[in-house]
């Protein structure tokens, strides 16, 4: 039964080009689920986009000397293209600036607010005591009041991941100048997080068994202490109040999280208005057979566990103050929040201002798209924090990439092509051949169960599994010996370009350029795999901008399929690129190692 399925996928800040740890986090692994999904008949909705207000962005545009809305429109376009170039098939990566989000984040707003869910507070804002004006939390340090780090910044401490207001510092002081912070006394809107205690606890309870331990563990934890939650600043960058009296204040603005969390229902909204049915979205949305899997690293596990669900709970109405869907209507709550842990790089965390970095468009200069997809599939930070070396890097790519599989691939087809010019009839099948087909074609169901699942190592490994026995077959079989028994080297090389067919299949989620590349060396025609491009687009009354989209309905099924005996097959092209020990050293001397 095909199932519509939402792939939420975090929204990168366009504060700078992406690294590698980014796309570890949120970008691969929502990307090889969306492609098993595909392939499985499912109906996908990918959508993301860039983050691009708040403090963060603010932060980089003053360092840059330009301003917000310059900065954002420069790292949405440079993250459109690192996101492009690994193949993330995203039905619309779009930016939180657009004017349809701004209409979906202040009808949620509103829902909100008429169902009573949001109240005005006054509470104490930073100001530097020598410009008179307000000091984002950001730009406020100090000791963190619940574990003590002393580099605690004025939203949260990244030592305990608490969040924090900065009035809560002990020793605050602006990263600008050093001086001391003076509090004021500012009016703020607050989510009533605490009304939402009996429906998040019942929700995050019935995930046992269903969401990974660690992200349901941390999930249930913030249970215990829920608080009213600010979700406005002082700010002039950012989604309007859609309040009368606020409306229009210059400098109170949403705060960034409230929006961007909003941006996965706007970004579905905007795909449909593009997609020719503006209601479109409603089947991700609204259908109660629909699922949503929201992808991230682990630092964003409060806002889609927590914050997210609330928000959505509020707007239906079914918070301890009840209330009535917004106009929108009812709305579905995540399924499941698929986190990673973080990826370190040289045993060190990644750092930009600290050169620590490999960016993904520096890496994909160097390197493919798909070495770097199968590292972070067989080796990133699913279930635990995990270490990025080169050489580990290096080691994955020739042994299995090259060595087992791109051997597997090159050494069954050429000999096929050399000796036969198309996919030879097998004659009467071995009890090792029927093992062998038996094997991989027996893998489908738990590989696909494991992908599923997002247990995308489980899933990869086991696909390996049978390269390995393929290669251990054609070790033992030694179809270049069988000159003289032409109708045997049939059946060997029949039985090992079925299994190539199968595993490229398999492998389609993880690698989809190398296994394109499998299917037209088999005769495939057509597309198998879509790919995403970059459209640039508008908005009525805005100016225009680049998404990520594309036509992902390409041949490519989640099924064992028959290989044709008198396909004609191409020329095998090597399917990757060795890569020079060196390469490590030249890497390590890039990092200044
Ligand atoms: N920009 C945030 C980050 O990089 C993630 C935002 S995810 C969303 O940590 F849900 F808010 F969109
Ligand atoms: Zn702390």
């Amino acid at each position: 039964m095909s199932q519509h399925i939402l792939t939420a996928v975090a929204w990168p800040y366009a504060n700078g080009p992406r690294h590698i740890g980014h796309v570890s986090g949120f970008g691969v692994p929502s990307d090889v689920f969306s492609r098993y999904q595909r392939m499985a008949g499912n109906k996908v909705l990918m959508v993301s986009g860039t983050d691009e207000h708040g403090t963060p962005i603010q932060v980089q545009a003053d360092k840059e000397g330009v301003t917000a809305k310059e900065l954002a429109d420069r790292y949405n376009r440079v993250i459109a293209e690192d996101l492009t170039g690994l193949g993330l098939s995203y039905d619309l990566f779009t930016r939180t600036t657009t004017k349809n989000h701004y209409a979906i984040t202040q009808e949620i707003f509103k829902g909100l607010h008429a169902n009573g869910y949001i109240f005005p507070k006054t509470t104490m804002g930073a100001i530097s005591p020598s410009t008179g004006r307000t000091l984002p939390d950001r730009y406020i340090e100090g000791t963190c009041p619940i574990c003590g780090y002393d580099g605690a910044r004025g939203d949260q401490c990244d030592n305990c991941g608490n969040q924090l207001d900065p009035i809560e510092l002990i020793n605050p002081k602006s990263r600008i100048n050093g001086e001391t912070p003076t509090f004021v006394e500012t009016e703020h809107f607050m989510l009533d997080l605490p009304a939402f205690a009996g429906v998040l606890g019942s929700y995050l309870q019935s995930k046992q068994g269903e969401w990974r331990p660690n992200v349901l563990k941390f999930a249930l934890n913030l249970l215990g202490d829920l608080q009213p939650r600010a979700i406005s600043r002082d700010l002039d960058w950012g989604v309007p109040i859609p309040l009368d009296g606020w409306r229009d204040q210059p400098n109170k603005r949403l705060y960034v999280w409230f929006d961007a969390v909003i941006g996965y229902l706007s970004a579905s909204v905007e795909w449909a208005k593009r997609s020719g049915d503006p209601d479109a979205w409603r089947q991700w949305w609204q259908n109660p057979d629909a699922r949503g899997y929201y992808f991230m690293g682990k630092d964003n596990i409060v806002f889609h566990a927590e914050i997210w669900p609330a928000m959505l709970f509020g707007y239906n109405g079914e918070g301890a103050r009840n209330g009535t869907p917004g106009s929108l209507g009812k709305l579905q709550v995540p399924s499941e929040v698929v986190s990673s842990e973080f990826l370190t790089m040289e045993g060190k965390k990644f750092s930009s201002s600290r050169q620590v970095v490999i960016y993904v468009r520096d890496f994909l200069a160097r390197y493919d798209a798909d070495a770097l997809r199968y590292y972070i599939a067989v080796a990133g930070p699913e279930n635990q924090d995990t270490d990025f070396t080169w050489q580990e890097f290096v080691n994955r790519n020739n042994g299995e990439l090259v060595a087992a599989w791109g051997n597997l691939v090159n050494r069954s087809i050429s000999m096929a092509a050399k000796n036969f010019g198309v996919v030879p009839e097998p004659g009467e099948l071995t009890d090792a051949d029927r093992a062998l087909l038996e094997r991989s074609r027996n893998t489908f169901g738990p590989v696909g169960a494991e992908l599923g699942r997002s247990r995308f190592k489980n899933a990869i490994t086991e696909a390996f599994d049978v390269v390995r026995e393929a290669n251990k077959y054609l070790a033992e079989q030694e179809p270049w010996k069988l000159k003289d028994d032409p109708e045997r080297q049939k059946s060997i090389l029949h039985v090992a370009l079925q299994v190539v067919d199968d595993v490229k299949t398999m492998l389609t989620p993880f690698l989809p350029s190398s296994s394109n590349k499998v299917y037209a060396m088999l005769g495939g025609e057509g597309v198998w795999a879509g790919m995403p491009e970059i459209r640039e687009v508008d908005e009525e009354g805005g100016s225009p901008y680049p998404v990520i989209s594309g036509d992902y309905d390409g041949a490519a099924r989640w099924e064992h399929r028959p290989i044709r005996p008198g396909t004609p097959l191409a020329p095998p092209v090597p399917l990757f690129k060795k890569l020079d020990p060196k390469v490590v050293d030249e890497e390590l001397a890039r990092l200044g190692q």
